[in-house]
């Protein structure tokens, strides 16, 4: 040991810059492997089944709105700030030592039923309103992080919000096209996020599942709350689909199924909702018209917006990617972010309505191509920038 000093003392400045190195390379090799062991790649070696539900964590996640938006798997469950990183971290190591103790029925046991708290509430409201940013990110204890490990530490709202073209829900009112008031029903009722989104990204409840919780409240008079029959109130987006209204820039084009000159209203299409069915369907179609033709009409109308929206969704990917590099090389690119946000913006308002364009589909295929249009004007402002 004292040769060892000795050398050293003997040989400082070669010491010194030994220890820098291996420092360095050191620290390199971690971040190298904090990096790959965060990736959903790495998760799914031991998360690998197809579909929704317990194993196809990984799956679902890939065709979730949170993927598709870049919100990967520490972005959730681990905590915002350094030590919830590390925190997350270990938790892997537990994983890693599970994977091999327990039996394959006791971890889809686990998996199944998953912690009440795996990801508490306060924690979606991190990156979901401004209020909930910001007491988070005051009363984190330690830094937020050293290097750009993942999304989350980098959320700053209202900024990440507005950019993802998201509303602060705790404000706004109007939510993947409902009207319905978080703060109201949250404070008034304690409620946590997993009361009605349980399942958000892994194993999504029916959306009859969730119109049926508001029933349970909104179907017995009383309290000024609405009730079932007011559709109107509660489907904000479906309503400005049938008016054909709401889109800036277009021109409003009301629903030829809809409102007074047709004589017609929501309930006159969805037939089954005093029995529980809210979602009317193909079949629909030819209770008023009679020639069978109409069903085709429906399947043309809904595919091809299908098929339109599915391509839109991997642009807007690929144009996230390249406003990020475009971002990290420090180019101007307020224009091109304003141009995507008004595509994404609009491309919400088809996917909020949720019918492929039955409900309006002229309203529908016009809306479509302004978005593909602001998507290649964004590629092109981009291309510019460079
Ligand atoms: C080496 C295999 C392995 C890898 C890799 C792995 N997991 Fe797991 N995971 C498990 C096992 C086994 C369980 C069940 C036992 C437990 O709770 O640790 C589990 C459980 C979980 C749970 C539920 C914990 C609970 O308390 O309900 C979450 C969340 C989770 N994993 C997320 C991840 C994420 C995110 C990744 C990638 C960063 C990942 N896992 C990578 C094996 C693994
Ligand atoms: C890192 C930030 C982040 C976190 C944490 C987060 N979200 Fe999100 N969430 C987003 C973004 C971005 C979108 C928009 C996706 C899109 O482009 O449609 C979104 C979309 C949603 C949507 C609408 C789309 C859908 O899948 O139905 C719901 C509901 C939602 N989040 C609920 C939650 C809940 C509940 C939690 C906590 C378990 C949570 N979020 C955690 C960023 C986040
Ligand atoms: C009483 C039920 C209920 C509770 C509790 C609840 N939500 Fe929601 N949330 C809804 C409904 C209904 C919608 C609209 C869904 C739709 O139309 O697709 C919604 C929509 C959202 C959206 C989509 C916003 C958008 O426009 O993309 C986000 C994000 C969200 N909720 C987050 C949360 C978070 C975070 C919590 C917990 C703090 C929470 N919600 C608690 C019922 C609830
Ligand atoms: C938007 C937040 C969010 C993201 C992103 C996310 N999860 Fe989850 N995850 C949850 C929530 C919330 C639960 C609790 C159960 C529920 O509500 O579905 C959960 C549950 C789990 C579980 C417990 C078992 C189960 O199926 O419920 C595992 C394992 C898991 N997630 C792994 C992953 C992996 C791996 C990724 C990335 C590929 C990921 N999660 C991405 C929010 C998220
Ligand atoms: C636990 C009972 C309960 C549940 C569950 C519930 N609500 Fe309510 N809601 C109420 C009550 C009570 C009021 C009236 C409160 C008031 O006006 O002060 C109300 C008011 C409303 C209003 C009118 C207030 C406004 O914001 O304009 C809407 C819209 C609404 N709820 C939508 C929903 C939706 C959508 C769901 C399901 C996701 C839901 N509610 C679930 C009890 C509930
Ligand atoms: C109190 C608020 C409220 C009222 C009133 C209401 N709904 Fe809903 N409805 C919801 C919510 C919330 C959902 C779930 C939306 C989501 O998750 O995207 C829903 C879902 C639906 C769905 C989709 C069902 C599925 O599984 O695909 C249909 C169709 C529907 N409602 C039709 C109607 C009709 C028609 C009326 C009027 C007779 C009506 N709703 C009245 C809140 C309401
Ligand atoms: C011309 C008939 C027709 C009229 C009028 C109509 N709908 Fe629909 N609606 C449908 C059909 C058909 C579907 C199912 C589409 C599908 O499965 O692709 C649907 C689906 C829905 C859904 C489910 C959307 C989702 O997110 O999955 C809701 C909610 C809804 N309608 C509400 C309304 C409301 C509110 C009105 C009145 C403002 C209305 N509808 C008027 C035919 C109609
Ligand atoms: C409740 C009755 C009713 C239902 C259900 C209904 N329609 Fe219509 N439809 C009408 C009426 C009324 C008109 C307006 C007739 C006019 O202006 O000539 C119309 C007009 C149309 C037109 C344009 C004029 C024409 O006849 O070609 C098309 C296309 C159409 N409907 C398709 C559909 C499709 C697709 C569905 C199923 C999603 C559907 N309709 C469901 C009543 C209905």
């Amino acid at each position: 040991m004292k040769n060892i000093f000795d050398w050293c003392k003997r040989h400082i400045v070669l010491f010194t810059i030994l220890a820098v190195g291996f420092v360095v390379v050191f620290g390199f090799i971690n971040i190298q492997v904090l990096h790959m062991t965060s990736e959903p790649e790495f998760c799914h070696l031991c998360h690998p089944a197809q579909g929704f539900g317990p194993l196809a964590e990984v799956d679902s996640w890939e065709h979730s709105a949170h993927g598709e938006a870049g919100v990967s798997c520490l972005d959730c469950h681990g905590r915002p700030g350094v030590i919830g990183y590390a925190k997350a971290k270990l938790g892997g190591l537990r994983d890693l030592y599970m994977q091999f103790t327990i039996s394959k029925e006791e971890k889809l046991e686990i998996l199944s039923n998953p912690d009440e708290n795996l990801v508490p509430s306060w924690h979606c409201l991190f990156c979901h309103s401004d209020e909930g940013n910001k007491t988070v990110r005051e009363t984190t204890t330690g830094p937020m992080k050293v290097v750009s490990m993942r999304m989350l530490d980098d959320v700053v709202n209202p900024g990440f919000r507005l950019r993802k073209g998201v509303p602060d829900i705790m404000e706004e009112t109007l939510v993947g096209g409902t009207h319905f008031d978080h703060t109201l029903h949250i404070e008034e009722f304690d409620l946590s996020c997993r009361d009605c989104h349980f399942g958000v990204v892994h194993n999504p409840a029916t959306k009859t599942d969730r119109m049926n919780f508001c029933l349970t409240c909104h179907a017995d008079a009383g309290d000024g709350a609405p009730q079932m029959a007011d559709c109107t109130v509660c489907h904000e987006a479906q309503v400005a689909m049938n008016e054909g209204q709401g889109v800036e820039g277009i021109e409003p084009t009301m629903s030829l199924m809809y409102g007074e000159a047709a004589d017609m209203t929501c309930t006159d299409c969805h037939t089954g909702v005093t029995k529980g069915v809210f979602r009317s369907s193909v079949s629909t179609c030819t209770d008023c018209h009679e020639d069978l033709e109409y069903k085709n009409v429906f399947e043309e109308w809904a595919g091809e917006t299908k098929a339109k929206v599915a391509k839109l969704r991997e642009v807007r990917v690929e144009i996230e990617e390249a406003l990020k590099d475009a971002d990290s090389a420090q180019r101007n690119t307020a224009q091109a972010w304003s141009t995507y946000q008004r595509g994404i913006k609009n491309l919400r308002f088809v996917d909020h309505d949720g019918t492929n364009g039955v409900h309006n589909n002229e309203y529908t295929v016009a809306i479509l191509e302004s978005v593909e249009a602001d998507f290649e004007a964004t590629l092109e402002l981009l291309d510019n920038v460079w």
